[in-house]
């Protein structure tokens, strides 16, 4: 028997930070419930970014998100990349990490692609035994995310939410469910999300993630660039039901609109399973520090973000 959610608390409803929001938060202090971070926007800054995230870890909770750890690769584990995020949860003190299940590249090449696993009992053994030296290097657990998937290996012998439930009780880890990540591997691959929504240990499930996607009537791509579809929400209540809610984040990574409408977006979520997440909201966010450090560097959209990964896949399956 597990704690809930491994220990962590339910944080109610967050946004991704973005470069292109930081002035409308530091200036506004939106009432939002937490945000999370991508782990390697922040990892090699030292600027206005860092500054950034040191005002805003001050008055909300904070996670940390990444996107490049590659836990599923043959590769050896990239211990450079991982005392960086050692570092940085240092610093940042976030309530969790977590990246994804997935592989981005093998003999020394990355292809900032999010690639499926083979869903096979020899790469379940190999990425529970990686999650364990990562959390021992870590000395935290850390938390996983389905991924969405165009295209499957042939050799896979499991499903997809098998194979992420075992791997969830092997390494002794969390997870991070991504409902809209569900719905369009279900579409791409012809299975039933609300199976996979079911069959996952709703215990280990630390977070939810939500988004937009893109249908291009032969497959759906995961871009994360507009409002939630209302089959994903339907999704999102039932692993509300079965998880007992859980922290909820939206991400918007392209043509992202003002910030009150991401978070518009996001707070959407209460319509669908009622208003038991108000009472996780912030009541007051103090005001931030008027001074910023005198090194204080010019950030552009294209130094913090991390490109969107899928774009590459997008191209492979169209
Ligand atoms: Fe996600």
């Amino acid at each position: 028997m597990i704690d809930q959610r491994l220990g962590h608390p339910h944080l109610g409803l967050g946004v991704g930070l973005r470069t292109v929001h930081f002035n409308h938060i530091l200036e506004q202090r939106p009432q939002v419930d937490w945000f999370e971070i991508i782990s390697e926007n922040f990892m090699d800054s030292r600027g206005r970014p860092r500054y950034v995230l040191e005002q805003i870890a001050e008055r909300y909770p904070i996670v940390m998100h990444g996107v490049s750890l590659s836990i599923g690769s043959t590769d050896p584990l990239n211990f450079e990349y991982l005392r960086k995020l050692k570092a940085l949860a240092h610093d940042v003190k976030p309530l969790w990490i977590s990246d994804h299940v997935c592989w981005t590249g093998v003999a020394g090449r990355n292809t900032h692609d999010l690639l499926p696993m083979p869903l096979t009992e020899e790469s379940l053994k190999h990425v529970v035994e990686r999650i364990r030296v990562l959390q021992d290097f870590l000395e935290r657990p850390f938390v996983f995310e389905n991924p969405s998937t165009y295209v499957g290996f042939t050799g896979s012998t499991m499903s997809e939410w098998e194979f992420i439930s075992r791997m969830a009780a092997d390494a002794n880890c969390g997870l991070l469910l991504d409902v809209n990540n569900v719905y369009v591997s279900s579409v791409n691959h012809d299975f039933d999300p609300e199976e996979y929504i079911r069959s996952v240990p709703h215990e280990r499930v630390v977070q939810f993630h939500l988004a937009g996607h893109t249908n291009r009537q032969t497959h759906l791509i995961d871009t994360h660039d507009s409002e939630v579809i209302d089959p994903v929400w339907k999704l999102y209540r039932l692993a509300h039901q079965l998880t007992g809610g859980v922290s909820t984040l939206l991400e918007w990574d392209s043509s992202i609109p003002p910030f009150p409408v991401v978070h518009a977006e996001v707070l959407k979520a209460r319509k669908h399973i009622g208003d038991d997440l108000a009472d996780h909201a912030m009541t007051a966010v103090p005001a931030f520090g008027e001074n910023e450090p005198s090194d204080d560097q010019a950030v552009t959209e294209a130094s913090c973000a991390v490109p969107n990964p899928l774009h590459h896949m997008a191209a492979d399956v169209q």
